[in-house]
């Protein structure tokens, strides 16, 4: 019987792409929507690790389950890594993704081209019920675009050209995204992992 490993993570989008590249794996995969509703963990930790284990804890912890999180962000060379561990609430707390693109878009306004480089960071925490804990991380190099391109993925895709593509993330089919991106490399080395250890 394959063991059950929860997703924990609210956000719709990362987990569906979460849910894809942990497919294949001898898990029996859930999301949240197959637990009874708590409220999000806030995340009170300043490093993409303290706040991916935060949330593999937390979750793990109120449904007894084996649990994996990421916490994921854009740190932009002009703005000294910012938005960093804050890339959700870039605009402000309930900010959409729009209103984080925008932002970024108008803060490097002024930047010179090397200003405009960029990369994702991913860090997958998982969290077992004996205390076992493991992360890994990715990374991806790239630049911030112009203007925003593209509908495909989510977040700051739009404005992100991953090095080596003309295209941003929004204008990438996603298998090609998941294939060069910060979670991809995360979560591949995760599975990796997990087909070692876990099961
Ligand atoms: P958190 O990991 O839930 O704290 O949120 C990470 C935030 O970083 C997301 O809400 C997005 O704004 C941004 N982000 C992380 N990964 C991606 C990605 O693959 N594409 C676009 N934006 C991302």
């Amino acid at each position: 019987m394959p063991r059950a490993l929860l997703i924990g993570s609210g956000n719709r989008d990362k987990a569906t792409e979460l849910a894809q590249l942990l497919d294949g794996t001898a898990w029996d995969v859930k999301t949240l929507g197959d637990f009874p509703e708590v409220p999000e963990p806030e995340e009170t930790e300043t490093t993409f690790e303290g706040n991916a284990l935060l949330k593999a804890r937390y979750y793990g912890r109120a449904f007894s389950v084996a649990c994996v999180a990421d916490d994921s962000g854009i740190e932009v060379e002009a703005l000294s890594g910012a938005p960093g561990v804050r890339s959700a609430r870039y605009a402000g707390e309930n900010c959409s993704y729009d209103d984080n693109n925008r932002k970024l878009l108008a803060a490097l306004k002024d930047a010179p081209p090397a200003g405009r480089r960029a990369r994702f960071v991913c860090c997958a925490a998982f969290v077992d019920h004996d205390g076992t804990e493991h992360v890994e991380l990715g990374t991806v190099e790239g630049l911030i675009a112009r203007e925003a391109r593209g509908s495909n993925g989510f977040g700051y895709d739009p404005i992100f050209m991953p090095s080596g593509f003309e295209q941003t993330f929004g204008e990438l089919n996603p298998l090609v995204k998941s294939g060069v991106s910060h979670r991809g490399e995360a979560f591949r080395k995760m599975c990796a992992w997990l087909a070692e250890h876990g099961a």
